[in-house]
């Protein structure tokens, strides 16, 4: 088993772990949202699980790290907190912040995040850009908030693991990037609807049930 060293702390961890589920697992929180525990392969897109590895001259993303002893970390540096504060502005100059009327408030994600990082949960209309249309109703089932969607891909994930292929999936690119349900009536519409897991793992209010 690795023996591994965070904030000073020493920890043990199974072989063949992420670093990030090894903090998450004692109890040492990193700010995440792309990533599941059965990933084998994370996306690190969300870019806020950055930690610092002593030996290493930049923080990297804790979740592509896979334990080895002796690894010596610090997940609450100066330097790593500010890159994660500016990858949540990131995510969130894209996102319609509407909590009130959003069937996420209260257990969001991003509120979460905004209070570990105490980052301000509101936007200049000037400095937002939204995408449109603002709501997706295509698919029988759910509805689809682009501009509540932070882009993790669990969603995509749980589909493809659960069903052997996923009904959903990326469209467009860069700051047009969106779900697409493109394809999604191929799939069988009964076992989509009994399943749901989409909408579960959507860590915001992005993908809701049309029943629920
Ligand atoms: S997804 Fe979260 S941050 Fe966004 S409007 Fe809904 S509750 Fe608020
Ligand atoms: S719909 Fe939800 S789970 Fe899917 S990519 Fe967007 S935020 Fe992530
Ligand atoms: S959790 Fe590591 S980059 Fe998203």
């Amino acid at each position: 088993m690795p023996t591994i060293t965070v904030n000073g702390q020493s920890i043990e961890a199974q072989s063949g772990m992420s670093l990030l589920q090894a903090c998450l697992e004692k109890g040492i929180f990193i700010p995440n949202l792309c990533y599941l525990k059965a990933m084998t392969e994370p996306p690190a897109s969300c870019r806020l699980c950055f930690v610092e590895i002593e030996g290493q001259p930049d923080p990297v993303a804790a979740c592509t790290i896979t334990v080895a002893d002796g690894l010596v970390v610090s997940t609450d540096t100066s330097a790593v907190r500010q890159l994660q504060r500016t990858a949540l502005q990131l995510l969130l100059s894209v996102h319609d912040i509407d909590c009130k009327n959003c069937p996420a408030n209260k257990q969001c994600a991003l509120q979460d995040l905004a209070k570990f990082l105490k980052v301000p949960l509101k936007n200049k209309p000037t400095e937002t850009y939204l995408r449109e249309p603002a709501i997706d109703e295509t698919h029988p089932h759910l509805t689809y908030y682009p501009n509540r969607c932070i882009l993790c891909g669990k969603c995509i994930y749980v589909c493809q693991t659960r069903h052997g292929q996923s009904s959903l999936s990326f469209a467009k690119r860069g700051f047009d990037t969106v779900i697409s349900f493109y394809g999604a009536l191929e799939i069988d519409q009964q076992a989509c609807d009994d399943c749901q897991q989409c909408a579960q793992v959507c860590p915001v209010g992005a993908l809701v049930m049309k029943s629920g």
